[in-house]
């Protein structure tokens, strides 16, 4: 079996699994950060380098301050997490997003979980915090063009794999697999310019339920597909 070097996974339906629940939405986002941590472990088993997880996006601001508050102090909780755990795995751990919204204190943490974990050879883990594809993409515009005024670059010979140097993303080859659990089809602003020819996999499955039979029914699935890139087989 083809097991995809990176794969992305919007984690969606954590309010949905609350709800059939009868408990507060943030149950449903404290099960599925639970659920991340044991997915991950299942990632990295099979081989996989690189696992890309959608925690909150730059359109989560939207929701009520008690749920972002929420959201906030879960990633600061799992941070912290990480940290105490890094000598019980072999994954580094990384966000990506825009990260400046956070305290400094969690900014530092973040760096510090980084340096900690970033000679381990396992599964690198990005958790993708106040990330969305066009705000990192406008980042990755303003970060080159102050590059480009100091090296006097022709903006003529901008190519995609200078531009691809200031994504967040940067060194990491594109996902394969996108997997999007609870059942909606879209993107939500999840890597639009690494999923350019990233396979798909959405199941009705709500991500606090998503196991690892789900994670080798996706794998299984992803293999079925013929991919082209454009071309002709
Ligand atoms: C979408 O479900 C989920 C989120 C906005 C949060 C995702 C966060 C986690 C899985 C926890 C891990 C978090 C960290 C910080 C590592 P939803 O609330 O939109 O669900 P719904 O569509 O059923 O309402």
């Amino acid at each position: 079996m083809n097991i995809p070097v990176h794969i992305g996974i919007i984690m969606d339906g954590n309010g949905r699994w609350a709800k059939k629940r009868f408990m507060p939405r943030q149950v449903g986002h404290r099960q599925g950060g639970e659920n991340l941590r044991k997915l991950a472990y299942e990632v990295e088993k099979l081989g996989v380098k690189y696992l890309t997880v959608y925690a909150f996006s730059t359109e989560n601001w939207k929701r009520p301050e008690e749920e972002v508050s929420f959201l906030i102090g879960l990633l600061r909780e799992k941070i912290q997490e990480y940290i105490d755990d890094k000598d019980k795995n072999n994954m580094r751990i990384n966000c990506i997003g825009d990260l400046t919204c956070l305290d400094k204190k969690t900014q530092a943490d973040i760096e510090h979980l980084k340096q900690i974990t970033k000679n381990k050879t396992g599964l690198q883990v990005n958790i993708a915090f106040n990330y969305g594809g066009r705000g990192e993409l406008i980042r990755a515009v303003k970060k080159m063009y102050n590059d480009l005024l100091k090296t006097n670059l022709d903006v003529n010979n901008i190519t995609e794999g200078i531009l691809e140097k200031y994504l967040d993303t940067s060194g990491i080859p594109d996902p394969e697999l996108i997997i999007r659990t609870s059942g909606e089809f879209r993107t939500s602003n999840f890597l639009l310019w690494q999923s350019a020819y990233s396979e798909y996999y959405i199941t009705d499955k709500l991500w606090p339920d998503f196991n690892k039979d789900d994670l080798m029914e996706a794998i299984k699935k992803f293999n079925e597909r013929e991919r082209r890139f454009g071309g002709r087989k």
